[in-house]
């Protein structure tokens, strides 16, 4: 189910512009392939984020195809990306992407699990992140987020995707099978950690599949 009113999603996303003609080709093929690239309103809502913080250095965790670390490198022409995937041929798909549109200089893509890679970018020294976009595994985010602030520097923006699990995480009536259950318990535990923690600050917004946009107060550990 969608989680607003689809003619609300059709309306917005009426005024959505892909930034390029590549970004609009990469993003029809993945819809045509079903892979799960960020939502075009939550791409809106990037396009207003970034444009706001100009960071000068993401961390991507989830590549899949490239598509958003391909966006990021397209809507920040100064910024160095750094994206992590753990599924070996998403990765290779991502790589080929990004190697023929000529942005394999600024988008440094890692094959790993997201915990590890961070922790392998910090060990070598790799840090100073100030923007961070968690999209992977959702019964993780609790063990990325740990590993991203530990390279972030203050005042870092970082949003976690698909929060809202099409409005599972809200109610258990959108699970009645509980198939999802544990996914569900963990990501309220996320939220629910995120929104109480003293080093950061959040809000929770319905865009898309429900985005968490938090800022790192820097004091982490
Ligand atoms: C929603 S997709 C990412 C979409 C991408 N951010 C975009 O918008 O173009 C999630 C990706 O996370 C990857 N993933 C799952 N578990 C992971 C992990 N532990 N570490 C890194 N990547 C992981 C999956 O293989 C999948 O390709």
């Amino acid at each position: 189910m969608n989680i607003t009113n689809d003619l609300v999603t059709e309306y917005i996303c009426g005024y959505y512009q892909p930034l390029n003609d590549q970004l609009a080709e990469l993003r029809s093929m993945g819809e045509r392939d079903h892979v799960p690239i960020i939502l075009k309103e939550t791409e809106q809502y990037l396009n207003i984020l970034l444009a706001l913080k100009r960071p000068a250095r993401i961390l991507e965790i989830g590549t899949a195809i490239g598509y958003s670390a391909i966006y990021f490198a397209y809507k920040c022409p100064q910024t160095e990306i750094y994206t992590i995937e753990k599924d070996e041929t998403a990765f290779h798909a991502a790589r080929h992407n990004i190697a023929a549109l000529g942005l394999d200089e600024r988008i440094h893509s890692y094959l790993g699990d997201g915990q590890e890679q961070v922790e392998k970018l910090r060990d070598i020294g790799i840090k100073g992140f100030d923007f961070v976009f968690i999209d992977a595994a959702k019964s993780h985010y609790r063990r990325f987020l740990e590993a991203a602030l530990s390279v972030c520097q203050k005042d870092a923006v970082i949003v976690s995707d698909n929060i809202l699990q099409r409005a599972m995480t809200v109610s258990d009536q959108y699970d009645p099978q509980k198939k999802h259950k544990t996914n569900v318990k963990k990501m309220r535990d996320y939220v629910d950690y995120i929104c109480r923690s003293r080093e950061l600050e959040t809000s929770l917004m319905s865009t898309g599949d429900g985005l968490a946009v938090s800022i790192f107060r820097g004091e982490h550990g």
